[in-house]
This record gives C-alpha cells, sequence and structure tokens, in this order.
C-alpha cells in the first residue's frame, strides 16, 4: 500500500510472521530514470524471499525495465499493479484503467514476465465498473501470459474504497485460471477471513488496511486458519516497546525530520482501538519532539485500558 507499507512497516510485520509482504507501488519509468538515491528506497530489502515488489505502469518497455532491474537487486516475486483507482494513477492510463484495455494491459504483462525468471503476479480488481465484469477473462490471458498468481480486491475500480468487497464475485475470477487466487478487500478478523475463503473458493487471502497498527494482524488470521496457535498480541510495556521499535525504524528510514512525520499515523492506528487514548494520540500527532514523543509512549502506553477493538472470532 503505497505511503504505508514501507520497509519499516513491512519488517514489522514479518517479525510476527508472514507468507508474502508486498513494497509500496513503484512507478516503473520512475524506478528506471530515478536518481540512484531514489531508487535505492524503493529496492530495499527486495532480497528478502517473502517480500514482493509491486510496479505500476503503462509502458511496456519501462515495466520490463523496472522489472529487470529490480531482479538484478534480488527481488525475488514481481508484482503487476492493475488495480489502482487513484485518478493520478488512471488518467495516466496506469493502475486500474490498464481494465479498460485488456489488449493493452496484456502487452505490459507479457513484457514483464519475459523480462525476468523470478515469478510475476497480478493484482487487480474485479473490473472498471459493473457493466464491465472482465477480471475472470483477464485474469485467463495473464495465466496464459506465465503470471504465476492473481489477488483480486473485490471491488470495482468505480467502487473506490465504497460498499463492501464481493468476495463472491472473486469465484468467476478462481473457476477461470488453474494459478492460486487471492482474495482480498475488507478481511479483517480471521472470521472475516474464513468467509472469504468460503465465498471466493480463493487459495488464499491478503490483508491491507486491516494491519495497520495491527502488525500481527497476518499471523493471528494465518495461525486461525490453519490450526495453530495465534501469536500473543503485545499489551502492556511489549505493546509499548513494539510502537517505540516501529518508530524508531520510521526514524532511521526517513531521517528524522521525514521519519517523526511519517510515523504519526502508525502512531495514530496503534492506539485508534484504544477508548482512553484520544487525548494522548491527539499530543502525540502534533509533537515535532522525538523524545517528547517516545516519553509519552513508554510512560503512557503501558497503562492503557484494554482495547475496545473487534477481538480475534
Ligand atoms: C492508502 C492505500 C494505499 C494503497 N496502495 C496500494 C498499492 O500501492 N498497491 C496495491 O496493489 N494496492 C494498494 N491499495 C489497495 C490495497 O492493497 C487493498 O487492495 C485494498 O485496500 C482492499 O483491501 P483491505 O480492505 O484489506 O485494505 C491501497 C489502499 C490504500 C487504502
Amino acid at each position: 500500500m503505497a505511503g504505508i507499507t514501507d520497509l519499516p512497516f513491512r519488517s514489522m510485520v514479518l517479525r510476527f510472521g508472514a507468507g508474502l509482504v508486498v513494497s509500496e507501488m513503484v512507478a516503473s519509468e520512475d524506478m528506471v530514470n530515478a536518481r540512484p538515491s531514489t531508487r535505492a528506497r524503493a529496492e530495499l530489502a527486495a532480497g528478502d524471499a517473502r517480500t514482493s515488489v509491486q510496479i505500476a505502469g503503462r509502458e511496456a518497455r519501462w515495466m520490463a525495465e523496472a522489472a529487470r532491474m529490480l531482479e538484478g537487486n534480488g527481488a525475488r516475486v514481481i508484482d503487476i499493479n492493475m488495480g489502482c483507482p487513484a485518478k493520478k494513477v488512471t488518467n495516466g492510463a496506469s493502475g486500474s484503467a490498464l481494465m479498460r484495455d485488456p489488449d493493452h494491459a496484456l502487452s505490459l504483462i507479457e513484457a514483464t514476465v519475459n523480462a525476468v525468471s523470478v515469478p510475476v503476479t497480478l493484482k487487480m480488481r474485479l473490473g472498471w465498473d459493473h457493466d464491465c465484469l472482465n477480471a475472470p477473462e483477464i485474469a485467463r490471458r495473464a495465466e496464459e501470459a506465465g503470471v504465476r498468481m492473481i489477488v483480486i480486491h473485490g471491488r470495482t475500480r468505480q467502487q473506490f474504497y465504497k460498499g463492501r468487497a464481493d468476495w463472491a464475485a472473486v469465484r468467476h475470477v478462481v473457476e477461470n485460471v488453474t494459478v492460486p487466487v487471492v482474495t482480498n478487500g475488507d478481511i479483517v478478523t480471521p472470521a472475516s477471513a474464513r468467509e472469504a475463503l468460503r465465498l471466493s473458493g480463493a487459495a488464499g487471502v491478503m490483508i491491507g488496511r486491516g494491519a495497520q497498527g495491527r502488525p500481527w494482524l497476518l499471523a493471528e488470521i494465518a495461525a486461525a486458519l490453519t490450526g495453530r496457535p495465534a501469536p500473543a498480541r503485545p499489551r502492556g510495556e511489549a505493546f509499548a516497546d513494539l510502537i517505540l521499535e516501529h518508530y524508531e525504524r520510521q526514524l532511521a528510514f526517513y531521517d528524522t525530520d521525514l521519519g517523526v512525520r511519517t510515523a504519526r499515523k502508525h502512531l495514530t492506528w496503534y492506539l485508534e482501538d484504544y477508548p482512553d487514548a484520544a487525548a494522548l494520540r491527539a499530543r502525540l500527532v502534533r509533537e515535532s519532539d522525538p523524545n517528547r514523543v517516545r516519553a509519552m509512549i513508554r510512560s503512557e502506553v503501558p497503562d492503557l485500558g484494554a482495547a475496545g477493538m473487534k477481538e480475534a472470532a
């Protein structure tokens, strides 16, 4: 997720355990033409076997070149973004706009698959709108082109993030291909993961927003689905330690000034399930001195009351 699944956040999620995590979307042309420093950031930890690097674009040559560069830097899986609904992306005819032009989409997919030897996967939505639910058709053609796994966010582009993800509609994709299909959208608990799998018939689930402020969620859901004991959710001192670790990683990765700002949304998410943390949250996101942020977390988080969040079902 752009702006969220950076290296610090992915590290926190992987600490608890996850089958696969995905980088922020990288614009393929920027990737190829970017300054070395920009490139280094996009590629960090690409060599991790559980990290997939996602690229977006609208020209086959940039997609192929970006994929080649990433593979050269150790990427183990390359994912193609055909799901992003943002106007600045779709107006550039990439992201979910590609679903309106399947022939062109296929030319990008083929170019990417042919450029690398690591597996290439595809992320898309159900279609552009309800009159154009063409994910099953694109998935079949993508499979023929060599795509090894397909993730479907169960909404159309025109829905953006509104309404409910339609897990049952993902089944049409599952039935049209032999490669694994992963269902995505609104999965936030083991119960919703089970229901999404039941309705879609998919081979797996992908979690997005549910993991914000809950880096343990992927491990918790995986444990529930496979009948293993769930990892303990950090509470009290352990919860403060976790937040502080993430905070330090943000500051080290982005440098202090930027890190203080990029950390704020994560601090908010960590505390949003705690009814008695509203005042602390407000103070944390206004504070620019990292030492005062650290002190507040250290002194106030361990004493927060029980989380009022949706408990694992
Ligand atoms: C802020 C934000 C940024 C996102 N960025 C990306 C992205 O870069 N690539 C992508 O494939 N999906 C992106 N998504 C979509 C999510 O991966 C996911 O498909 C969607 O949020 C539905 O799943 P969820 O309900 O589990 O979040 C983004 C979503 C949000 C809210």
